[in-house]
């Protein structure tokens, strides 16, 4: 993720979440490259940014922060690629264990993650705003 996808990264934010991140946050990840790794899903075609995935790796833990695929493009297995390459590419570099929060009502992401072997661990009351939700923390731990 660069400078310049960041307006079509801001328009999928828009349509994927209630409470979107501001720019300012995706160029705060851009920017903190040391624990960011912020990527696009490039339409192999049209070159369009049909998504993206940003985590924090720091020593063996990951976090996925932020997670998205454009609504058109949902469903045809998209997000299951880039989370099994994330996975590879982390494995690669030494992680042990991938944390991340999901809203309690996001059934999609949580089947999602369950297929890839993500275990719901503990919930953050009150962890959302707009609308207030909970989050349920999912671990998945690599082997
Ligand atoms: C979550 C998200 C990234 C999944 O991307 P995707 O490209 O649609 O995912 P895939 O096509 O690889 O789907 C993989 C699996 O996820 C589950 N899934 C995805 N969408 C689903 C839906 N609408 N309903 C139920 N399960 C769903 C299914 O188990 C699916 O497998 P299947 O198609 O074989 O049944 C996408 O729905 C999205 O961008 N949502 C909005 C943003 C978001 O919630 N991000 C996660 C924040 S934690």
């Amino acid at each position: 993720m660069s400078r310049e996808d960041l307006r079509f990264v801001m328009e999928i934010e828009g349509k994927s979440f209630s409470n979107p991140w501001h720019l300012s946050s995706f160029e705060g990840e851009i920017e903190n490259d040391d624990i960011s790794f912020p990527y696009v899903m490039i339409h192999p075609e049209t070159g369009e940014i049909i998504g993206y995935i940003i985590f924090w790796q720091i020593g063996q833990e990951v976090q996925i922060s932020n997670f998205a695929v454009h609504p058109d493009y949902r469903r045809k297995g998209l997000g299951s690629s880039v989370l099994s390459r994330m996975l590879r590419i982390i494995k690669e570099r030494g992680a042990r264990v991938v944390v991340l929060e999901v809203r309690e009502s996001n059934n999609s992401a949580r089947c999602l993650y369950e297929k890839f072997g993500f275990e719901a661990a503990g919930i953050r009351r009150n962890y959302y705003s707009r609308p207030d939700e909970d989050a349920v923390v999912m671990v998945k731990k690599i082997k």
